[in-house]
């Protein structure tokens, strides 16, 4: 059964080689004046992208401000950092040149400028909505995250470890540039946790009781087995551009809503419950999610299993067992063996944490209350169900 949906993706998207040299030009086309660019630690920097950026705005007469330091799961007081830098300087675009920590850092500066008098995080908490945004593009650095096309955005507060996203199509970036040769300096890790996060916005999409579109599932297998052939080309051969091209523009259309239409649905139990990891132990977003997915998986397989029997066959190549139980874990079994052939976690010891008991209760805790109580399309999890998928990954 087909479900009704909404597809909006106004990201005009220049991909390809060289395309960062129009930056100036996308800029002006959607109304900026005098951009905030945002970047990270030290790798725009190092790769010298940060100054040729500054030189391509400089040449087209974009004046700017910047400020980096985002760190991986950005920090609340550096969004608010950026908001008194950009009001002194009456910015009126953000240009975040890097990945989705910079992006959304970005996003949430934009949410902030235009609405001055409101706290900015009372968006990732819940009680209220946005009204408005500054216009962003987007200069990406790594294919993961998708926040390039995404509506979504992904702060963490320093002062209570809370990991919390806010999605509103206001964030929407007006452009992105997409250069996959940008992508080249990656540490493998890098990519392969990027790989990891876009293949799971495809999968937390996919595994839903609710209904699906075949034209949807087909795209979304494509797409899981794509990434999948790239990462480990990737893992063998990172300055292959033609894999580096692949999975970039695999990362804008997993996470844009595209392999969502139709299916009535997302899960994100995945994610949900990696945020939390993300906020107690500062893990990389999508290694987290490949240590956390073999156990929601067995925790909830039973309960859609004609779509993990589907995800077995279609994706992985499986063939079918006996039972559909049988191919079904076939299929989760086939997907962790992927992990680990591109160096990706599959439970928390691999992905170099030992949580104990109490933070294991805590991060169940802290997953309830931000979800609202309950979440899944593949099964509806509770706090309950949160605390046994964490102690099954705590090996
Ligand atoms: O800080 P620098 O020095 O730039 O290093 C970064 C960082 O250490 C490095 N890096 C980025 N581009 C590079 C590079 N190193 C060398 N060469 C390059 N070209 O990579 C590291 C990770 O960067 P980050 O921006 O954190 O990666 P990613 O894009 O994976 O973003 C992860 C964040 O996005 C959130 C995650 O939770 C996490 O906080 N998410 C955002 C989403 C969204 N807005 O739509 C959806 C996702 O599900 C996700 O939750
Ligand atoms: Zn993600």
């Amino acid at each position: 059964m087909s479900n009704n949906f909404k597809y909006y993706v106004p990201t005009e998207v220049i991909f390809g080689k060289g395309t960062e040299s129009q930056v100036a030009e996308l800029v002006k086309k959607y109304g900026g004046s005098k951009v905030l660019i945002v970047y990270g630690g030290q790798s725009a920097v190092k790769s010298g992208l940060l100054q040729k950026i500054e030189d391509y705005l400089t040449k087209g007469g974009v004046a700017f401000a910047k400020i980096g330091g985002v760190v991986p799961n950005p920090l609340l007081s550096k969004v608010y950092e950026g908001i008194e830098l950009a009001k002194k300087e009456q910015v009126d675009f953000l240009l975040p040149v890097g990945g989705g920590s910079v992006i959304d850092t970005a996003k949430a500066i934009a949410y902030a400028l235009a609405e001055p008098d409101k706290d900015v995080w009372d968006l990732y908490e819940h009680t209220r909505k946005a009204s408005g945004s500054l216009p962003l593009g987007a200069v990406l650095t790594i294919a993961a995250a998708g926040s390039e096309t995404s509506d979504s955005s992904v702060i963490t507060n320093e002062n209570n470890g809370e990991k919390r996203g806010y999605n509103d199509d206001l964030c929407r970036p007006k452009f992105a540039i997409m250069n996959p040769e940008l992508t080249m300096t990656l540490p493998d890790y890098q990519t392969q946790s990027g790989c990891a996060d876009m293949q799971m916005h495809t999968m937390e999409r996919y595994f839903t009781n609710q209904g699906n579109l075949e034209i949807t599932d087909s795209m979304a297998e494509a797409l899981m087995r794509t990434v999948m052939t790239y990462a480990k080309i990737l893992h063998e051969d990172p300055a292959n551009y033609e894999a580096r091209a692949e999975v970039m523009w695999a990362g804008s259309l997993a996470h844009s809503g595209l392999t969502g239409c139709g299916n009535g649905g997302n899960d994100f139990a995945s994610h949900r419950l990696e945020h939390e990891m993300g906020g107690m132990f500062n893990v990389t977003h999508g290694a987290g999610l490949a240590a956390i997915w073999g156990s929601w998986a067995r925790y909830v397989y039973r309960d859609c299993l004609h779509r993990f029997v589907k995800f077995a066959v279609t994706v992985h190549g499986v063939t079918p067992g006996a039972t559909d139980e049988e191919t079904a874990m076939k299929g989760i079994e086939a997907q962790e063996a992927f992990y680990r052939s591109v160096g990706m976690p599959t439970c928390f010891s691999e992905l170099g944490i030992s949580p104990s008991d109490a933070q294991i209760l805590e991060m169940a805790k802290r997953c309830s209350a931000a979800v609202g109580g309950s979440l899944g399309a593949a099964k509806v999890l509770y706090e309950k169900d949160f605390v046994e998928i964490y102690r099954m990954a705590n090996h």
